[in-house]
């Protein structure tokens, strides 16, 4: 696996791979777990190369967010993605993506504006800017994402279709299932955060998804089933609940019909000062 952290190199590495086939992009930033080595193993079931990349974007974190305790651990997520095959890993730093007077910034709105767009402001503007050019410098023949940040990917889908990018298409950007621990609790690189009796607790978030979800199935009305889960959160722990909500699942619009998986329920929610977010079709 090579690794490139400039344009030029990276440029000259992807004409080789492109000449050999399909290059699948698997964007990150780093602190990988066994969620982004799914996209990876997904990556090579489509593509003859993948292609990683890890950047920590400054501009998806707001001013009191945790950009600077963001887990980094290079080396190691370097020697993870060597052993999955990857051919080549993209590490630009700040000053490569963003260089001085950088001025640009890619908006998307309606998908952007509610969920996690209402509690982080400037978030998917933050996360299409660096996407949009994660697309431009690697042109690859399709993207994948993870569908724990659901939200994330329909603002990238949306973006893609808006602005007619051919690298990779709309039809090209894939959403790979969550990967979850044993009790459930969805991978993510904050769980680093959370004490091992934080730990504990985080698993109510996903219990009390499920009994909603079974509560919404089984008829109950939906606003009695979503302030029911977030009193199950409070008591299991959780300082506060930012948004628990039923969405349609491709426009995320709200809505009080799920047929078919056709709506998700959303949730996130803070444990001390880690904020978890999960999402499962109702
Ligand atoms: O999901 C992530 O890790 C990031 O939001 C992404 C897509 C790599 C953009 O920085």
């Amino acid at each position: 696996m090579q690794t490139v952290t400039t344009l030029d190199p990276l440029r000259n590495a992807l004409a080789a791979l492109r000449r050999d086939g399909p290059v699948a992009l698997v964007p990150t930033m780093g602190a990988l777990h066994e969620g982004h080595l799914a996209l990876v193993r997904a990556a090579q079931q489509q593509a003859r190369h993948v292609v990683a990349s890890i950047f920590v974007n400054p501009r998806q974190f707001g001013p009191r967010e945790d950009l600077s305790r963001y887990p980094r651990q290079l080396e190691r997520d370097r020697d993870l993605l060597e052993g999955e095959g990857v051919s080549l890993l993209w590490v630009p730093d700040v000053e490569a993506m963003y260089p001085a007077g950088y001025a640009t910034s890619v908006s998307v709105a309606q998908v952007s504006e509610g969920l996690c767009g209402a509690a982080r402001p400037g978030h998917f503007d933050g996360v299409a800017t660096v996407v949009a050019k994660l697309f431009n410098q690697v042109q690859p023949d399709m993207a994948l994402f993870g569908e724990k940040d659901w939200q994330q990917l329909a603002v990238i889908r949306r973006m893609a279709r808006d602005l007619d990018l051919t690298a990779p298409a709309a039809s090209a950007i894939h959403g790979v299932a969550t990967v979850r621990d044993a009790d459930g609790l969805a991978l993510s690189s904050r769980n680093a955060f959370l004490s091992a009796g934080q730990r504990a607790q985080a698993a109510a978030l996903p219990r009390a998804m499920d009994r909603a979800i079974a509560a919404l199935r089984s008829g109950q009305e939906q606003a009695a089933v979503l302030a029911r889960l977030a009193a199950d959160l409070i008591d299991a722990g959780f300082a506060s609940i930012d948004y628990a909500e039923v969405r349609d699942a491709e426009t995320l619009d709200y809505t009080l019909n799920f047929q078919n998986n056709s709506a998700r329920l959303f949730v996130a929610a803070r444990i001390g000062d880690t904020r978890l977010i999960d999402n499962k079709p109702v």
